[in-house]
């Protein structure tokens, strides 16, 4: 498994499994499946309500906890250094560990700079090995490295081939932030997977597109996250580190980027989720 040097000196695997609409009921074979295959990296986040899923594939994939890099999010609504507190010890319950690998802010919203110096807290007591961020501005991510003590280790935003230059790509680069890539497959949008390029190079290489796709993500320096429920998509987009594009081909997957988004959230929004009640102990 290849992995990434975090500027906190841990190491975290080019690849995950991604779990975001992932109901608990496939959430929990599909984290099993994965980690069994070798999968070394698990995504969730308080929201997804699939946390105490996520914790049961663990423990039933019988790989030994210390083995896994487990990344979880919180919300903004416990974007205060009392709530970051509350909110963490109750990850922490739901997923079933001691410890989480990574937590994310996951929404620049609220007041992110308390929760950040509440996430410095428990890196502190070890409860969170690393902290980062996710869907955070240029300006936010400089604010949380002004007020900060710690810097994040990681900045999980949207990135696909449509989608290549990361707006706070150049900060990142110069903090030493690797960029974690979500929706590495344009959420499986078929227009790109079936791009002519893609479908050009699976052929050479004995590949599929969304194999293609995967392959480019980790030559271009992001860890990615392709997020499943098929068994037969498991197993593929671990196996893409036999083959390796050449600079040309990646030139001219370069050309595929269009600054198109498949997730744009208004303003407005980022009020309602840091004023949000959602209850994230009610799930199975
Ligand atoms: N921080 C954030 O705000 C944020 C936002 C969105 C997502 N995320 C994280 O990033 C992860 C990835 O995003 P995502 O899951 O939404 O999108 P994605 O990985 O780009 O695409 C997932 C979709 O692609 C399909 N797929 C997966 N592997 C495939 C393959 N080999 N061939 C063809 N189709 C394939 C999946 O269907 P099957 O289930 O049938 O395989 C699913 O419909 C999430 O799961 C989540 O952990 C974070």
């Amino acid at each position: 498994m290849d992995k990434l040097k975090l500027n906190n000196g841990m190491e975290i695997p080019a690849i995950g499994i991604g779990t975001y609409r992932i109901k608990s009921k496939d959430a929990e074979p599909a984290v099993e499946e994965a980690l069994k295959l070798g999968y070394r990296l698990v995504d969730t986040a308080n929201v997804y309500q699939n946390e105490v899923a996520v914790g049961k594939g663990i423990k039933n994939s019988g790989v030994p906890r210390e083995e896994i890099f487990l990344t979880s999010k919180i919300w903004p609504q416990d974007f205060k250094k009392r709530k970051v507190k509350k909110a963490i010890k109750k990850t922490l319950k739901r997923l079933d560990t001691d410890y989480v690998d990574l937590i994310l802010l996951h929404q620049e919203a609220g007041d992110y700079v308390s929760a950040w110096q509440g996430l410095e807290k428990e890196v502190k007591k070890g409860t969170v090995k690393a902290i980062g961020v996710s869907n955070f501005s240029e300006k936010a991510l400089k604010k949380i490295l002004k007020k900060g003590t710690i810097k994040p280790v990681v900045a999980q935003n949207e990135a696909h081939p449509y989608y290549q230059k990361d707006a706070t790509a150049k900060l990142l680069k110069k903090e030493g932030i690797v960029l974690e890539a979500w929706y590495p497959l344009g959420s499986g949008d078929k227009k790109l997977l079936n791009e002519k390029v893609f479908r050009k190079l699976a052929k050479k290489y004995g590949k599929s597109t969304a194999q293609i796709i995967l392959r480019w993500h980790t030559q271009v320096g992001h860890v990615i996250i392709p997020g499943s429920k098929t068994p037969a998509h498991i197993a593929d987009n671990l196996d893409i580190f036999d083959f390796e594009l050449t600079e040309d081909e990646l030139k001219k997957i370069a050309k595929l980027n269009k600054n198109k988004k498949y997730m744009k959230i208004p303003k407005l929004f980022k009020k309602f989720f840091a004023l949000s009640r959602i209850n994230f102990d009610k799930q199975k």
